[in-house]
């Protein structure tokens, strides 16, 4: 039952990743659904920018205010009971400075997160050693950072051949500075796979294969709200459901068991 789950700690998430339990985890926007998602054993609820393109209909991430992820973070706090609560900074809200990363995440954590995620390069390791050194969890977001989909050019897979050896790197890089979780984007899978294998926290996979420590997809992805064509490291939990809550228990039931993703139809070589 959810009221007899323990609230999910990163001790505990740290636990997960060493033992090899899966971490299951998902976007979500308001309170009700931190109720159900809560409710059905997701160990991660992740207030993503994402909400700029599946509730206010944005083309791309990039409007998304601090505002907006004050709010929503505040009504995904409100719902929520025992998941770890992840608020994701919005572009230009942590880019300036480390100053200007400490008073963005400040608002999400007064808000309620529990942890705050940037999209990151090179450029930020200073601003990763400034949070956590002064009690801000942080997941670091690497690979593809759609944030920045323009200068990447477009949704592509990144750490490909050479470039592997740079994602690497960083993997270590922002680890060393503080960061207790990772989470990889559109990465191929082996990569994921050796870097998930030598990392010291949890690694979080979107695209980026079974190996991950745990899952996230997007809620309206996985749930096939939304017109348009979903990226081919969706599955459509919809599917076979008789209602969302089944829906959301056969995901977090599949990505427990290493039966999601399935490297052959979800993952990058
Ligand atoms: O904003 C978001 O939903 C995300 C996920 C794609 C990981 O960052």
């Amino acid at each position: 039952m959810a009221d007899a789950r323990k609230p999910v700690t990163l001790h505990r998430l740290q636990d997960m990743h060493r033992s090899g339990e899966k971490i299951a985890m998902l976007t979500c926007y308001d309170a009700s659904f931190a109720t159900l998602l809560d409710e059905a054993g997701v160990d991660i609820l992740l207030v993503g920018d994402s909400l700029g393109m599946v509730l206010q209909g944005e083309p791309t991430t990039t409007p998304v205010s601090l505002a907006s992820m004050e709010y929503h973070t505040r009504c995904v706090a409100r719902g929520n009971r025992s998941a770890w609560l992840i608020g994701d900074l919005p572009f230009g809200s942590y880019h300036a400075s480390p100053e200007q990363a400490w008073h963005s995440s400040l608002k999400l954590m007064q808000a309620g997160a529990h942890m705050v995620k940037l999209e990151v390069s090179d450029w930020a390791v200073e601003t990763v050693r400034f949070l956590t050194a002064r009690g801000i969890p942080v997941c670091a977001h690497l690979g593809f950072t759609p944030q920045t989909v323009s200068s990447l050019g477009g949704y592509k897979v990144q750490g490909r051949g050479e470039a592997g050896e740079l994602v690497k790197a960083q993997a270590r890089a922002f680890v060393q500075a503080g960061a207790q979780m990772l989470l990889f984007e559109m990465i191929p899978a082996a990569l994921a796979a050796e870097i998930t294998a030598e990392s010291a926290v949890p690694v979080i996979g979107i695209g980026a294969g079974k190996a991950c420590s745990g899952q996230v997809l997007v809620l309206h992805d996985m749930l096939d709200v939304g017109a348009g064509r979903k990226p081919k490291f969706v599955k459509n939990f919809m599917a076979g459901s008789a209602s969302i809550q089944q829906a959301v228990a056969r995901y977090v039931a599949e990505v427990k068991a290493g039966q999601f993703p399935d490297d052959a139809l979800h993952a990058f070589q």
